[in-house]
């Protein structure tokens, strides 16, 4: 299948990890060029490199902190110098690893919901401006299954992906009046370096040994499985293609079937 992704220029945030790289390859391959935005420029770079292997000339990085609205701005600007257009958001920065909502006080649940909700709502103002100029776009925002399925081990970062697809649902009809097709994903135990790190939250929180937590959420996916990030890459290259024209404001599972809603 075409995707018709040749030459579209792509801005992923989190793309020097996890889900956010393995989204890059995935668009690489179709032929796009993939602009890496993360904050840690060591590890930014790192992604570049082993990237360049494969696709040459293809594929640049802007260490980027998504919390600084100046330096979110300082980015966009520096692809439109460079490629005259982006054609393509997503946003996959900052993972919420599991707190103790009790143990929180206001600036402290304050500052979670600036980590990636705003993160990504910042993105957004930046970058729609210049897909508006060339009547054509697509915005992936990378949620999670918190979002619709609460947890007291997870609230701040079900606030934030419940927040990601209001935001999704509340843009698409005007961004769409410009051939700009917003949408989500709703990944869950996604095999990734901040996955681990949430297990170990989760287990220190409840009290339980981490082989067990790391059992017991996995017997809650209908595969009984993590799932991989090229899993959820698969979806997002179909998701934000010239074939899923007729997909706006949704949000799609990728939870090897976890999520206990319709
Ligand atoms: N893994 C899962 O099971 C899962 C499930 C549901 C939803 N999600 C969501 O999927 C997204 C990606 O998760 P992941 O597991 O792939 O995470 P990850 O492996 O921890 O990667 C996070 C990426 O975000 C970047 N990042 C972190 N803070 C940033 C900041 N302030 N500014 C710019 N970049 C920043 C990191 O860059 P550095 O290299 O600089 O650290 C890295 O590239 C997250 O939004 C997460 O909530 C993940």
């Amino acid at each position: 299948m075409d995707l018709g992704l040749k030459d579209k220029v792509a801005v992923i945030t989190g793309g020097s990890r996890g889900i956010g790289k393995a989204c890059a390859k995935e668009l690489l391959n179709e032929g796009a060029i993939a602009v890496l935005v993360s904050k840690s420029p060591d590890s930014n770079a790192a992604a570049v490199r082993e990237f360049e292997k494969t696709y040459p000339g293809r594929v640049i990085g802007i260490p980027t902190d998504v919390n600084d609205d100046a330096a979110i701005g300082a980015m966009t600007e520096q692809v439109i110098a460079r490629f005259g257009r982006i054609d393509i958001l997503i946003n996959a920065a900052a993972t919420v690893i599991p707190q103790d909502f009790f143990k929180m006080d206001d600036a402290h649940l304050t500052s979670l919901l600036d980590q990636k909700f705003n993160a990504a709502a910042r993105c957004i103002r930046h970058v729609v401006p210049h897909m508006r100029k060339h009547k054509w776009g697509r915005i992936i925002n990378v949620s999670g299954l918190a979002g619709r399925q609460p947890h007291f081990t997870v609230v701040p970062a079900a606030l934030n992906n419940s927040a990601m697809l209001n935001l999704t649902k509340a843009l698409a009809t005007e961004l769409a009046k410009d051939n700009i097709l917003i949408n989500a994903v709703v990944p869950y135990i996604i095999d990734t370096e901040r996955q681990a790190e949430t297990m170990q939250e989760w287990a220190q929180m409840t009290g339980q040994p981490e082989a067990e937590v790391r059992q017991q959420r996995i017997s809650k996916v209908a595969v009984r499985r993590m799932g991989r990030s090229d899993e959820v890459s698969a979806v997002v290259a179909f998701m934000v293609s010239e074939r899923a024209s007729y997909v706006v404001g949704t949000a799609w599972y990728v939870d090897g079937g976890g999520a206990m809603t319709l």
